[in-house]
């Protein structure tokens, strides 16, 4: 697997993505979640309130979306997203799936399950991917600091500690000096939200 890993970006250490899952009704899902590349093994561990711990355990699946859109991160992290943002993949086994459309990549994925009391640990195996975009892009604070922004975004909203949302000003200059119009959108649209 580490081959087609490696050609969708996909490397050693923790890979902020978009988990899309879909619900035993049909409903389609997503969340930021922390992608886990480590001593040749990928798992997700995926907190058991969320949509998307329910949505794995039921149907065994996960697509795994490759993003660079910071507003994309911030609404899926923190609200729901709308039923067109996805698309369903046939992948020829039956499986019909959803990915985010506006994704640069996807892969879908079967999740091997290990339950705990407060997360949940999926062993992923490769079904099918797609690279749909190969864009350079150097590194921008601004877009690293949104993403540290929703990550305590959405500590806050489980948590309702307000030390979370000093965390999350602090990351207001840097995003105003760096970051660029979706950005700054992203941002306010954590503040709008919280
Ligand atoms: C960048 C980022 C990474 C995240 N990583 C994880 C993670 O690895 N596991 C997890 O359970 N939640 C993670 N979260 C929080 C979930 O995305 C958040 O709780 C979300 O609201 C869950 O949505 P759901 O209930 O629709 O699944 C992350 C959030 C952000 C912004």
């Amino acid at each position: 697997m580490s081959i087609e890993l490696d050609s969708y970006g996909i490397m050693e250490g923790i890979n902020e993505v978009i988990v899309t899952t879909k619900s035993i009704d049909d409903r389609p899902n997503a969340a930021p979640i922390g992608l886990i590349r480590h001593c040749g093994r990928l798992t997700v561990r995926v907190f058991n309130e969320s949509h998307t711990c329910t949505n794995i355990k039921d149907t065994g699946l996960l697509a795994v979306n490759i993003v660079d859109d910071p507003v994309v991160f911030v609404q899926s992290a923190l609200e729901d997203l709308d039923k067109e943002k996805f698309e369903f993949i046939e992948t020829g086994t039956g499986i019909n799936f959803p990915v985010l459309a506006s994704s640069n990549g996807w892969v879908i994925f079967k999740a091997g399950i290990k339950e705990g009391n407060i997360a949940t640990i999926a062993e992923l195996q490769f079904i099918t991917g797609n690279i749909k975009s190969m864009g350079i892009r150097p590194v921008n604070r601004g877009f690293n600091a949104v993403i540290e922004a929703a990550i305590y975004a959405t500590r806050y909203k489980v948590f309702n500690d307000e030390t979370f949302l000093f965390k999350i000003k602090s990351y207001k200059d840097v995003i105003n000096k760096c970051g660029g119009r979706s950005e700054k959108e992203a941002y306010s649209l954590i503040n709008k939200l919280l």
